[in-house]
Parts: structure tokens; C-alpha cells; sequence
């Protein structure tokens, strides 16, 4: 089947199979390999993305489901051609090592500032919890949440 979708403010189309993921189709039918597929059932937030505007993990949407909607990648963040202060955050203090589950957690961060600019230390734990990183101890994580809201 077709769908029509834009992603990341452009419009995108794609033949897809009524079981493909949302994940699937972005990496392997639209050149977005930004989000990444570690557990493909919801566990680790490694496939996050915006769907309309809230935070999903893209393999469990059908890529069907994303018909007619709107998504936002890590790779729709950059600004301009440059890194957002969200990924410039996560850079600079070293929240990145693997870097296997950052996009998920830069797409969750960007959600998380995005409705609340100034978050509270639980607020920061509760809006990452669905994203599991196996490299940092989620340290220089929080640091980069906290960096990029300037708090
Ligand atoms: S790959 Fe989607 S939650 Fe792990
Ligand atoms: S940096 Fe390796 S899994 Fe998070």
C-alpha cells in the first residue's frame, strides 16, 4: 500500500506492507536511519519519534497508522543546518558514548523541553524512563537535560 505522511516538514510517500513498522519505513523506504531499532517492542525509546507532536516508539506504529500524519525524526531537530541546543547539549557533556540509544533520547529530551522548559529533577527521570542506555549511567544524560534547558 502507498501512504503519504510528512516527515520532518517535507512530504514523504512510500509502498510499504500493511505489517511494516513506522521504523521500518522510515530507515529502509525514506533514508532516515536516525532513529534506531534496538529491542523493535517497545522497550528501550531507541525508535523515538514524534507523531503529531507526541512522543512514540516507531516500531510499534504501523507504518498504515502514520498515513495522512505528520513525523518528526532526530534528524527534523538540526536547526538551520546546525545541531539543536538539545544535541549540542548532549555533545557537549559527553552523554554520548555508543551513541546507540542518543537519538531516542535527544527526540525525548526535545519533547520533554518542549512542554516543560524548566523540569524538575523527577520530571527529567520520568520523561526519559522509556529510554534505556546501556554505555553512561545516566549521568551526563540528566547533565545535558539540564544544560539544555540552562537550568
Ligand atoms: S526499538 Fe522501539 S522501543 Fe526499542
Ligand atoms: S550511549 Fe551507548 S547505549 Fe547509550
Amino acid at each position: 500500500m502507498k501512504i503519504r505522511l510528512t516527515v520532518n516538514g517535507e512530504p514523504r510517500e512510500a509502498d510499504v506492507w500493511e505489517g511494516e513498522s513506522l521504523l521500518f519505513a522510515l530507515r529502509e523506504h525514506m533514508a532516515l536511519p536516525g532513529s534506531k531499532n534496538a529491542c523493535e517492542q517497545g522497550e528501550c525509546g531507541s525508535c523515538s519519534v514524534l507523531l503529531d507532536g507526541v512522543l512514540v516508539c516507531a516500531c510499534l506504529v504501523l507504518a498504515a497508522q502514520a498515513d495522512g500524519h505528520e513525523v518528526v525524526t532526530v534528524e527534523g531537530l538540526a536547526e538551520n543546518g546546525r545541531l539543536s541546543r538539545v544535541q549540542e547539549a548532549f555533545a557537549e557533556a559527553g552523554a554520548v558514548q555508543c551513541g546507540f540509544c542518543t537519538p531516542g533520547l535527544v527526540v525525548a529530551t526535545a519533547d520533554l523541553l518542549r512542554r516543560i522548559p524548566e523540569p524538575s529533577e523527577d520530571e527529567i527521570r520520568e520523561a526519559l524512563s522509556g529510554n534505556l542506555c546501556r554505555c553512561t549511567g545516566y549521568v551526563k544524560i540528566f547533565d545535558a537535560v539540564r544544560m539544555a534547558a540552562g537550568l
